[in-house]
């Protein structure tokens, strides 16, 4: 009797649960399970009631250094080994546990419903797809750090997206995790990332019963193909990378007759909010927050954080929304971070508001929006947000490589200046010398 009691009050309790009136989530990705996380005071200050990661949740392969000469050679064109190599499952598992017995975080688990997918280095290797080996055991390894019930469907299925309706009827917010790894073909192959399954599992998703918000969660960008200004320099992956993928992305969305479906992401070690306004007919937003440990800003010395805030603000971009809630002039957030959706159920209309916050939790790039959602501004004729960074006017969408070109060139020709004037003071002095 008192077993079944629990049982109708364990049962109820998680129905009532479930219908809790969401309205702080926290996310965040990249987080370098050795290093010290000190980001887990202001999100946990926060107080979000649901807390996602979009992957890099720990580092888990192993990084040899750059070295171009020697034994083990990671670059140039006689480079003998990978830069990369994925770790044993011992390695991996001793890893999930640093990370899952960090204070912060496990105060965080203890507040917050705590969710997510993965990314390329806890997936198991830098840039991994569809080929990568050690996919199975890793996808069990990663669902049991986030506590997936052992009859979980996700154990059973080929990656691990997922799906999760917070709220009650008529005020749910949709949660979709995207699995970006598991079936992803090449780089450069314009060919899948999410696999048929998967998409055939997100058509009807997105086609399930209506919520007043649905997030779609990302490891890489969605909206933003920053690849496109900073080749051929450096490439980095998103969904731009594989322009049909994206565009059936898009109007699956559109065809759903969803509103306010949103995306965030994370991957790329900055900050930012962008929005495309002519995937579908409202703005669909794309907040990246990255990384929880992992930021550019980290791997230079401060005296230089200048140049890479100049360099920021000087790679063009058309999906960036400037305003003056940022930080920066960029728009871009180079240090530690996590990003925050608040839903003000109360106001009439319902308002949303979008940030991205440093680890003392103060917004360091912020929107406000509302549901429902003003229209696209192509609507208006303005073609804002609208068009994409490949169709950039050359010399600006370049800028970057012409610029580094430039500065190459310039400390060349100085250089030789200087090797020139050498040379010619040497000779000047040998021709004196044989005078005397
Ligand atoms: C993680 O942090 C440790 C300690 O700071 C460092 O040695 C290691 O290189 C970092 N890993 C990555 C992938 O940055
Ligand atoms: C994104 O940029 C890459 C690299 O320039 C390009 O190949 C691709 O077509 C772009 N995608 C979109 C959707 O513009």
């Amino acid at each position: 009797m008192a077993l079944m009691w629990m049982l109708v009050l364990s049962l109820s309790f998680s129905v009532a649960a479930e219908e809790a009136l969401v309205s702080r989530i926290a996310f965040g990705s990249c987080a370098n399970q050795t290093s010290p996380q000190l980001v887990w005071d202001a999100i946990v200050n926060f107080k979000p009631q649901v807390f996602i990661w979009l992957g890099d949740n720990i580092y888990g392969d192993l990084r040899r250094p750059f070295k171009l000469f020697g034994k083990e050679r990671t670059i140039g064109p006689w480079k003998n080994v990978p830069r990369f190599v994925p770790s044993s499952e011992d390695e991996m598992l001793s890893k999930y546990k640093t990370a899952k017995t960090n204070p912060g975080y496990t105060q965080l688990r203890r507040i917050a419903k705590v969710i997510g997918t993965w990314n390329d280095h806890d997936y198991g290797l830098n840039d991994a797809g569809k080929e990568f080996q050690g996919k199975d055991t890793n996808q069990r390894l990663m669902l049991d750090f986030l506590d997936e019930p052992h009859d979980n469907p996700r154990r059973k299925q080929a990656g691990v997206y997922a799906s999760y309706t917070f709220g009650p009827e008529g005020r749910q917010i949709k949660v979709i995790l995207l699995d970006t790894r598991y079936h992803r073909d090449p780089l450069r192959s314009d060919g899948t990332i999410l696999g048929n399954a998967q998409w055939t599992w997100l058509r009807k998703e997105l086609n399930s019963p209506p919520s007043a918000i649905t997030i779609i969660a990302s490891s890489i960008q969605v909206v933003s193909n920053l690849s496109a200004c900073t080749g051929p320099l450096f490439y980095m992956e998103s969904w731009g990378r594989f322009p049909t993928e994206r565009k059936r992305l898009f109007s699956l969305i559109s065809n759903s007759k969803r509103d306010r479906v949103l995306f965030i992401s994370g991957d790329v070690h900055f900050g930012e909010i962008t929005r495309y306004d002519c995937g579908t007919g409202y703005p669909l937003y794309d907040i990246t927050s990255s990384g929880l440990t992992q930021a550019v800003e980290k791997v230079i010395p401060s005296f230089l954080h200048f140049v890479l805030r100049f360099l920021a603000w000087v790679t063009p971009t058309t999906m960036r929304v400037m305003n003056n809630n940022c930080k920066h002039r960029s728009c871009t957030y180079g240090q530690p971070n996590f990003g925050v959706i608040q839903v003000n159920w109360d106001a009439n209309p319902v308002e949303l508001s979008f940030e991205v916050r440093g680890v003392s939790g103060e917004a360091v790039s912020s929107v406000i929006t509302s549901l429902p959602e003003p229209e696209a501004s192509n609507r208006k004729g303005k073609q804002q947000y609208c068009s994409l960074e490949v169709d950039l006017p050359w010399l600006v969408r370049h800028r970057l490589a012409i610029l580094f070109s430039f500065s190459v060139a310039v400390a060349i020709v100085v250089q030789l200046g200087v090797l020139y004037m050498a040379i010619s003071v040497m000779v000047k002095c040998l021709r004196k010398c044989k005078l005397d």
